[in-house]
């Protein structure tokens, strides 16, 4: 279904009502009072503009697709209208070019989205406080969509979960709420994202698409609507291949990653540099790929996407042992990072309690505002709990905003960089951090990242 193609004036995506009704096929709830009206038309429709969703409606508007982006908070709708980004690495020039060309337009209202060729779902996908799948906004978004939905439409869940999602939760509720039969009168698929927040040279055409459709003639449909704005469509024989695609990605960098923390505590005991290691270790041309030490899992996805694949192994009885264990690795790092602090302080003769120590970077990444799960937060509520008293800066995070896991810390300001502290630990290597001079600040320092190369003389890798 093209309706954008028959479109009189693309600009603004209007069609006559009849007319879209005519390309809907006869057995669907085409959307026609029986008088000519004008309605808007989308090719795509993204809900959830969020790191994953707000990009893809701007690469499809690039595209020249007619796009519409459906968030819950309405907030982001009036952002967006108003040519601005709540993204830090998306500018606002972008918006508003997508914006006041006409080929995006947000709303919190999901009966547009029968006017929408593709549905793309992009929600998030986290952990209850008990660590299992939180699949609340996927199903509800599955019962906003299905009242609207309309014989022809192309449903893809984009967010990541785990295998028999699209199948076992989005379908039915979809079929039961809209009447419809998915694979006969609607498309369903599953394509999961592949993000790399804060590099310039990871772009959203050329990161390859993996895609699996509920029929062949659902993968076809997807790989139309997705071949708009990637180079490089990877199609899988179903939904759930494609689901288990995106975990394993993600669990590949979980294990990778516990590995080398695990290697930097035992080196570490042995006098050992992990960093130097690591470095000599990637000269092997074959066989070893590079994996980065530092002070736990942070972000999104790593942390949680490995439960959620846990939790499914469950119900075939099935264990996911290492998995596991390289998640109690990961979790532990905070700790580890926190005792490094403790004998900075102590071999300057200083308890913990009371001395003020300086956090840098609390984004989980270098040079990103992402801050949702990083393990600062971890380090800086176990450092509090002993009684330091701890400042951050982050040129990323001015402020820092409630979350799942910082509510001690929330609302505080980032600090400016003084010698005016009994240490300072580095977490977040950001770009701004290279031009600080550690050694006239004379404060020890605990550097996560092995990030600092003029050295002070007390320096703590961690
Ligand atoms: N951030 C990443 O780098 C990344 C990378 C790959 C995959 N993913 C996956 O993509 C999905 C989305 O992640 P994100 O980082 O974009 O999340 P996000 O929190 O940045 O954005 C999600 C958006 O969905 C909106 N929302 C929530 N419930 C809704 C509903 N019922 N209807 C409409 N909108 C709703 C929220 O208001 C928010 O704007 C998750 O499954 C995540 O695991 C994220």
């Amino acid at each position: 279904m093209k309706i954008q193609s028959e479109a009189t004036d693309s600009r603004t995506s209007r069609l006559p009502v009849d007319a879209l009704a005519r390309r809907l096929p006869e057995d669907g709830a085409a959307t026609t009072t029986g008088r000519v009206d004008w309605i808007e038309t989308y090719d795509v429709a993204v809900i959830g503009l969020g790191y994953v969703g707000l990009p893809l409606c701007l690469a499809f508007a690039k595209a020249g697709a007619i796009v519409l982006g459906v968030d819950t908070d309405t907030s982001k709708a009036l952002h967006l209208a108003a040519g601005k980004s709540y993204i830090k690495h998306i500018s606002d020039a972008d918006v508003h070019t997508a914006v006041s060309d006409k080929r995006f337009t947000a709303t919190a209202d999901f009966s547009a989205l029968r006017n929408a060729a593709a549905i793309l779902i992009c929600v998030p996908t986290p952990l209850t406080p008990n660590r299992v799948p939180d699949l609340s906004y996927v199903e509800n978004t599955a019962r906003a969509i299905a009242p609207h939905l309309q014989a022809g439409q192309l449903v893809v869940l984009e967010s990541t979960t785990y295998p028999g999602t699209t199948e076992e939760i989005v379908l039915p509720i979809l079929e039961r709420g809209s009447g419809l039969k998915a694979g006969r009168d609607f498309h369903l698929a599953y394509s999961p994202e592949r993000e790399d927040p804060g590099n310039p040279r990871s772009t959203l055409r050329e990161i390859p698409k993996v895609l699996g459709g509920l029929t062949d003639a659902c993968r076809e449909r997807a790989t139309e609507v997705y071949g708009r704005i990637v180079r490089e469509v990877v199609p899988v024989s179903s939904c759930r291949a494609a689901e288990a695609t995106k975990l394993m990605e993600n669990i590949f960098r979980s294990v990778n990653i516990a590995l080398v923390n695990e290697l930097k505590v035992i080196y570490a005991s042995m006098g050992i540099d992990i960093w130097e290691v690591i470095q000599a270790a990637s000269t092997k041309p074959f066989g070893y790929m590079a994996f980065y030490p530092g002070p736990g899992l942070g972000g999104h996805c790593i942390p949680i996407d490995p439960f959620y694949l846990t939790w499914k192994a469950l119900e075939h009885g099935q264990h996911t042992r290492l998995i596991e264990l390289a998640g109690e690795i990961n979790t532990s790092m905070p700790e580890y990072v926190v005792s490094r602090v403790i004998d900075a302080l102590n071999d300057a003769g200083k308890p913990v309690r009371r001395s003020r120590i300086l956090v840098l970077g609390l984004a989980y990444k270098a040079n990103v505002d992402d801050d949702r799960e990083s393990p600062t937060y971890a380090i800086m509520q176990s450092l509090e709990k002993r009684g330091a008293i701890v400042s951050y800066n982050d040129p990323h995070v001015p402020t820092i905003r409630e979350g799942r896991s910082n509510h001690a810390v929330a609302g505080r300001a980032s600090q400016p960089v003084t010698a005016d502290y009994d240490a300072i630990l580095l977490c977040t290597n950001h770009r701004e951090y290279g031009a600080i001079d550690f050694v006239s600040l004379g404060i020890p320092l605990i550097d996560c990242r092995n990030m600092v190369t003029q050295r002070p003389p007390a320096y703590y890798p961690a």
